[in-house]
């Protein structure tokens, strides 16, 4: 099947409701770590829950709306990103990540970020990308710097996790201020 490079051993594959037993066991290894970070529906921890929402990014993407693709390092499916929602007709998306943790600290999430920034940008022409992360979430909002995204600003106290509400953090990049495709930087 296709993919995008990302590194020499890691790349950025289509993730389809086939592959649902392997994002099982790929969810079973990253559950703990993403618990906290990520919306809690995409929190799963069975097949029937991997299948479900594989099921759910597919009838997505094929209204036109949100994708989902994975990173596969050396071959197994370490993470991924998505387009948490898309909306062509407004020119406006919002992009998320998760990786397990043996995946962390290789610059996966930003390279793999930066190719849907290119396809939304430059292939679709959308004008404005989000990034919505828990305030105290440093590892994700030092991607979204890393993407060249503003913080835009903070909506207190709007996610609830765990008994506690805390603060989210909204950062953008604009099509005016996303730099020359990837394959050129
Ligand atoms: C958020 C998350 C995906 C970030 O993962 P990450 O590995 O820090 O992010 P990247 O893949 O962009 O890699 C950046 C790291 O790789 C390093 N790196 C190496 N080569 C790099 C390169 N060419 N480009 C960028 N970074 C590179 C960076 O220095 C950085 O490591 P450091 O923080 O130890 O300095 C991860 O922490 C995670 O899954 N957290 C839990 C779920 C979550 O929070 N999801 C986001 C919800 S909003």
């Amino acid at each position: 099947m296709f993919s995008l490079p990302l590194l020499d051993n890691a790349r950025l594959c289509p993730l389809e409701t086939w592959h649902a037993e392997e994002f099982a066991a790929h969810m079973a290894r990253a559950v703990d770590h993403i618990r906290p970070w990520v919306g809690q529906r995409f929190v799963t921890d069975s097949l029937e829950g991997a299948r479900a929402t594989l099921s759910r990014y597919a009838e997505w993407q094929a209204a036109d709306g949100a994708r989902l693709y994975g990173i596969r390092l050396d071959d197994t499916l370490v993470g991924g990103v998505m387009f948490t929602a898309f909306d062509a007709p407004s020119g406006t998306c919002e992009i998320g990540c998760w990786l397990e943790p043996a995946a962390e600290g290789n610059g996966l999430v930003t390279r793999a970020c930066r190719a849907l920034l290119d396809w939304a940008f430059l292939t679709r022409g959308m004008h404005r990308a989000e990034w919505h992360c828990r305030a105290d979430n440093e590892r994700s909002a030092a991607v979204a710097k890393r993407l060249g995204m503003a913080l835009e600003g903070v909506r207190r106290e709007s996610w609830p996790y765990d008994g506690t509400r805390h603060d989210t953090q909204i950062w953008a990049v604009l099509a005016h201020e996303w730099p020359a495709p990837a394959r050129s930087r």
